[in-house]
């Protein structure tokens, strides 16, 4: 049984979490149209405009905690959001639609799935140990939101990743026939790859490469 003390101490670590996780999911409310947008795939991107639908949820959901707990909702920093927020918007920055930077945005969303469910769990093991079973409940559901997510991303990874194979190797069979492949070292990966994923960058090279695709 924990003693008074204990009590105290998990019940002010509960709800620096609930602040921490408060701030994660606003900024993911921020953070997921803007990966939307940039996605290719309409599967992707119809994806993360309903797990917008739901973080909408799951913030109110983080509300009605705070209000479980007689404890008024405040968001602490989380950083670790921060920092994912921040890659996903560079990634985004750096590279030409298609589905390369498909991969990438669902890789970075994947990290902020991982980041949820692991603030979930504790959340929940916590809630439960105080007797706020009913604290737990609610952020069972949206821990199982996340769970859903992350296994539909994962699904639409595995699709899509055969189509940005498919345009790596285009994309490698025109580097050989145009000479460039040492200017294109230069560049970032992501600028490498993404451009040819999408079928072209506007100078007609990925659409000269399905021309030329015929003769194979
Ligand atoms: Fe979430």
């Amino acid at each position: 049984m924990p003693t008074a003390t204990t009590d105290t101490t998990l019940k002010s670590l509960l709800i620096d979490e609930l602040r921490d996780i408060y701030h994660a999911e606003r900024q993911l409310v921020r953070a997921l149209p803007k990966l939307a947008k940039a996605a290719t795939s309409p599967d992707l991107r119809e994806a993360l405009e309903s797990h917008l639908a739901e973080t909408e949820q799951q913030v109110s959901r983080v509300e009605q905690a705070f209000e479980l707990l007689n404890e008024s909702a405040k968001t602490k920093t989380c950083a670790g959001m921060m920092g994912i927020v921040e890659e996903g918007s560079e990634l985004i920055k750096e590279s030409d639609k298609g589905a390369a930077l498909d991969a990438g945005i669902i890789a970075g969303a994947q990290r902020a799935e991982h980041y949820e469910m692991a603030a979930y769990g504790s959340l929940m093991a916590w809630a439960r140990a105080l007797g706020h079973d009913d604290v737990a409940e609610l952020l069972s559901e949206s821990l199982e939101e996340e769970k859903a997510a992350d296994k539909k991303l994962t699904e639409l990874a595995e699709a899509g990743l055969n189509d940005a194979a498919a345009s790596a190797s285009e994309s490698d069979d025109d580097a050989e026939e145009v000479g460039d492949e040492d200017e294109d070292e230069d560049k970032p990966r992501s600028k490498r790859q993404a451009p040819m994923a999408a079928g072209g960058n506007g100078n007609g090279r990925g659409k000269a490469s399905r021309t030329r695709g015929g003769r194979r």
